[in-house]
């Protein structure tokens, strides 16, 4: 099937891609430290549990979504529905928003990719990991370059299209990245002292035995780390998977599919989690460091922690921290490029639509360099250290943590604490009570059985979306502070009710519920 807009040359090209873009670096620095910190193997099941019954379904959903309307988000909820055509927009906008940190992110991965490759020609004298987090930090110029550098990688992908780049770069760099996994985890396990890090991500209820953090977190706190952490990593609630639905066959299994996806990346956190958590660990006792003062989670894993454990073994560290930095950068790119293939698609099809012939390579240049504009903020601002961040810049000082120390957190809480919880919650109060699961099992039955049925609309209706409002209240709390749970609960709930409402009266339904 080869028409103007392009389509994925193979099934197995499409799953590396949907893969590539659900495992990046929410599942290297995300997952396993959430997993220790939330009761270990409890985490997990709680975790699969909330993919099996939201985050599948709603993968289902955006998968045949972008099927069946054959454009990306804006297009696609144009195309259904009456009363939710504007959530196309948020699932536009949150992709442009996450690239702001993404790339920058992406570009901190080359700069220790490159610094670890010049340990290792030139035996450089070693720089602990937190000055070398320091020192690129508040070097502005070095890291706006290196974010470029990301940009430009990511460009040169997705001006090839489809087939003829996005599928081409993860045909070759997932089976890569996975390999260097493997090389990574047995260098970990082989660490003495590393089975300590092993029973902070398995053992229930060992990270507060071991000391790792003080007291246990509720259940509530449990279910909404889990769910945010499922959303994110997945991918969803962004428009990635309705773009990257949008060019897959008619004959393709849509439940297979997103199950194989859904699995793929969880085994892929799990091992990510293998790879660094029992070095970190391990390199913490060696050093007398007490357990609970070893950065385990977000960037200072990445950019302190194991630099230190690199920096420890020698000569071949060097080595193995090459490998280890380029495996991370490409786990990025291929998130990166289908955050950026969302907001080229609508560009692309908005061309297509209007009847202009657009031409691919100038649209995603034009999408690289606006994404270039806002991830130098983030760049420039250093994780708040060098005196920019939302607050300073309204001269006054910042106080608030979580969401305005510095313009990372500010742009990660208005796309992951806000837009992709309320864009998931409405998507699915959208199939669900406007235009009927059916309309979507029509395009689900297309490749696939409808053994799936009952379950699918259940979820949609009320598991999926009573399942956001735990999570929207999760990432409120996280974000706002502990006593803002509540009220993401009620603003959780109002939504709901009126988001059903507006769906049940909508013309649309009178048609769809026959
Ligand atoms: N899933 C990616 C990760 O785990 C990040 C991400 C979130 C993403 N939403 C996305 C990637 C949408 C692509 C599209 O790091």
């Amino acid at each position: 099937m080869e028409n103007e807009r392009g389509s994925w040359g193979s099934n197995i090209g499409f799953l590396l891609a949907a893969i590539g873009s659900a495992v990046g670096l929410g599942n290297i620095w995300g997952f396993p430290y959430k997993m220790g910190k939330s009761g270990g193997f409890t985490f997990l099941i709680v975790y699969l549990l909330l993919a099996a019954f939201v985050g599948l379904t709603i993968m289902m959903g955006e998968l045949a979504l972008g099927r069946k309307t054959g454009t990306g988000p804006i297009g696609a909820y144009h195309a259904v529905s009456k009363r939710f055509k504007w959530i196309g927009w948020l699932a536009v906008f949150s992709p442009f928003i996450i690239m702001s940190f993404y790339s920058v992110l992406g570009g901190y991965c080359i700069e220790y990719m490159s610094l670890n490759l010049s340990n290792l020609a030139f035996r450089n004298p070693t720089i602990s990991g937190g000055d070398l987090f320091h020192s690129m930090l508040t070097n502005p110029l070095g890291s706006v370059v290196y974010t470029m550098l990301f940009l430009i990688i990511c460009y040169l992908i997705n001006r090839g299209g489809i087939s003829g780049g996005i599928e081409k770069f993860n045909n070759v760099g997932m089976p890569t990245l996975f390999v260097m996994l493997v090389i990574i985890i047995i260098k970990s396990l082989s660490m003495p002292g590393s089975i300590e890090g092993l029973k902070f991500m398995f053992v229930p209820g060992y990270a507060v035995s071991g000391g790792f953090i003080e007291s246990a977190p509720s259940i509530s706190t449990v279910l909404a780390t889990a769910g945010g952490q499922m959303f994110f990593s997945l991918s969803l609630a962004m428009g990635a998977m309705i773009t990257y639905g949008s060019y897959i066959d008619k004959k393709e299994n849509l439940v297979r599919n997103s199950t194989i996806i859904v699995i793929s990346d969880t085994i892929i956190a799990i091992m990510a989690g293998i790879a660094v958590i029992p070095a970190a660990v391990a390199y913490g006792i060696q050093q007398g460091i007490p357990v609970g003062e070893i950065a385990l989670g977000g960037p200072s894993l990445l950019f302190v922690t194991l630099q230190n454990v690199f920096n420890s073994m020698g000569s071949v560290g060097a080595l193995f921290g090459t490998i280890f930095y380029l495996l991370v950068l490409i786990a990025a790119i291929t998130s990166g490029i289908s955050l950026i293939e969302v907001i080229s698609t609508f560009f692309l099809d908005r061309a297509a639509q209007k009847g202009r012939k657009a031409s691919r390579p100038r649209i995603v240049l034009l999408v690289c360099l606006a994404i270039l504009a806002e991830a130098a903020l983030v760049a420039v601002d250093g994780l708040g250290s060098n005196g920019i961040a939302p607050f300073n810049l309204l001269g006054m000082e910042t106080n608030v943590t979580g969401w305005n120390d510095c313009w990372l957190d500010f742009m990660d809480m208005l796309s992951e604490g806000l837009a992709m919880p309320l864009g998931a919650m409405l998507m699915s109060i959208m199939i669900g009570w406007e235009i009927h699961p059916k309309s979507m099992l029509d395009e689900i039955h297309s490749g696939a059985g409808s053994g799936m049925d009952g379950f699918f609309s259940v979820c949609m209706k009320i598991i999926a979306p009573l399942g956001m409002v735990l999570i929207l209240s999760g990432q409120i709390s996280d974000f706002f502070g502990k006593d803002a749970r509540i009220a993401g609960y009620i603003i959780g709930i109002v939504v709901y009710v009126i988001g059903v409402s507006v769906a049940v009266t909508s013309p649309m339904r009178k048609a769809a519920y026959k």
